[in-house]
């Protein structure tokens, strides 16, 4: 078993940190915010991600997980570095890399001649080769692919680990990373080593085709409105294709979060930078700002005239199972509507603060209440289950857009109201 430095406790160095102590490994994970740092060594855990907290105070009780202040204990004495500090996007859509930067920095002279420094943060392809030039020590690329809300499950469980070496595949730094690899044996999953730049490319490659397939089923939506198609169908009858699979099918008012935004972003940055057209990036990206604006214009035909209309929003966080409101859809189309003069209740199961134009209220009755429509914006479970011959008693409009086509039709439509779904025939 090894001994770890994971810098950075946020979602994701907070989970590598905490699952590797769960596989056996010692870990020291350290943050810059001391108010973390001391939440967290009393196990208490901000992030809403199932199963996180209770490892997180198995391994303080094992005395296998430790957090610490400041970089330096996470440095020394270990085998391992892992680098889990924020890449957000630059002026220029490209990654902002001054996190990573300034930790390699910091880790140079403290790191044993033996540890390997491995860059978990998601950064633009060539990075770990360039930083490999000028550190004198092992540096591999080792990619994450945990969703929000099944980080633990997606981190002991994961479809694949893929590590990567500068340099052509069969150089020195390939050692380093099988020890990588094996670092998750305990995992059971398959493990592809190759160069840096290709691990790099795979998260890039991955979170940017997933977005891509999210865009194309919202036009698709579009489409099946006008010719009187059913998304659904359409797309479980592609989904019977096993080269399409039926998983990122479903359309929505748009995919948002911490990752697709920034990094559809950041690889197109990548891609104009080295002179390849990449219209299809383009494209997806482009896509995705005209949905929220499609999500309005189905709102607006269903309500009418915007100014003044007061609108129920029902789940403000980019997707369910997440606190998350960073480059949320719900809060894009919020901002959309408000421009428009609507006045904007809010209702989401893990939300309490209001947030940007959206008066939020601790019910989707309360939320609903005088309002002229309604509209679901995230695929809470429970938005299924409300009592519609209630929710008609508090609203003053009959109008419920469904963007996330998550309603019953029969029932809402029982209780005398009109329901606009994406890409399926008007109830
Ligand atoms: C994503 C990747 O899945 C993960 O592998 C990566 O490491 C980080 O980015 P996450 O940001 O947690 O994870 O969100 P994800 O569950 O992938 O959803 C992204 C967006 O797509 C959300 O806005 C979601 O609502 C939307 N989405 C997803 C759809 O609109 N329809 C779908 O069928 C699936």
């Amino acid at each position: 078993m090894a001994r770890i430095g994971v810098i950075g406790a946020g979602y994701v160095g907070l989970t590598t940190a905490t699952c590797f102590a769960r596989l056996g490994h010692t870990v020291v994970c350290a943050d810059v915010d001391e108010a973390k740092v001391s939440a967290l060594s009393r196990a208490t855990v901000g992030a809403h991600e199932p199963r996180l907290a209770e490892l997180v105070a198995e391994g303080l009780g094992s005395g296998r997980l430790r957090f610490v202040l400041g970089n330096r204990a996470a440095l020394a004495d270990v085998d391992f570095v892992f680098v889990c500090v924020p890449t957000p996007t630059g002026p220029d859509g490209a990654a902002d890399l001054t996190f990573v930067d300034a930790v390699l920095d910091e880790a140079r002279g403290v790191v044993g001649p033996d540890c390997v420094i491995v860059i978990k943060s998601t950064v633009p392809a060539g990075t770990t080769g360039r930083v490999a030039a000028v550190i004198d020590r092992p540096v591999v690329a080792n990619p994450e692919f945990l969703r929000e809300g099944h980080a633990v499950d997606d981190f002991l469980r994961p479809q694949r680990v893929v590590v990567g070496a500068p340099g052509p595949r069969g150089a020195a730094g390939r050692e380093a990373a099988v020890r990588v690899a094996e670092l998750y044996a305990g995992t059971g999953a398959p493990a592809i080593v190759t160069d840096s730049a290709s691990a790099e490319l795979v998260k890039y490659a991955s979170n940017c085709f997933l977005a891509m397939k999210l865009s194309y089923v919202n036009s698709l939506a579009e489409l099946c409105e006008r010719v009187g198609a059913d998304v659904s169908d359409v797309t479980e009858g592609m989904s019977l294709d096993d080269r399409i699979g039926g998983a990122f099918l479903s359309p929505g008012p748009g995919w948002g979060g911490s990752c697709f935004p920034k990094d559809t972003r950041a690889l197109l940055s990548t891609a104009e930078s080295l002179d390849v057209d990449f219209p299809l990036l383009r494209a997806t990206i482009d896509t995705n700002h005209a949905q929220a604006h499609r999500v309005v214009g189905l709102v607006r035909d269903a309500v009418g005239p915007l100014r003044g209309a007061r609108l129920a929003l029902l789940g403000l966080t980019f997707k369910a199972g997440t606190d998350d409101l960073r480059d949320s859809p719900a809060l894009a189309t919020a901002t959309l509507l408000a421009a428009e003069g609507a006045v904007l209740t809010g209702y989401d199961p893990c939300v309490s603060a209001d947030c940007g134009p959206v008066r939020v209220l601790p019910s989707a009755e309360a939320a609903a209440r005088d309002a002229d429509g309604l509209v679901i914006l995230t695929e809470w479970p429970e938005f299924a289950d409300l009592d519609w011959e209630v929710m008609a008693d508090a609203m003053t409009g009959r109008s419920v857009v469904d963007t996330r086509n998550l309603l019953p039709p029969a029932k809402v439509t029982e209780a005398g109201f009109h329901l606009v779904p994406l890409g399926r025939p008007t109830p």
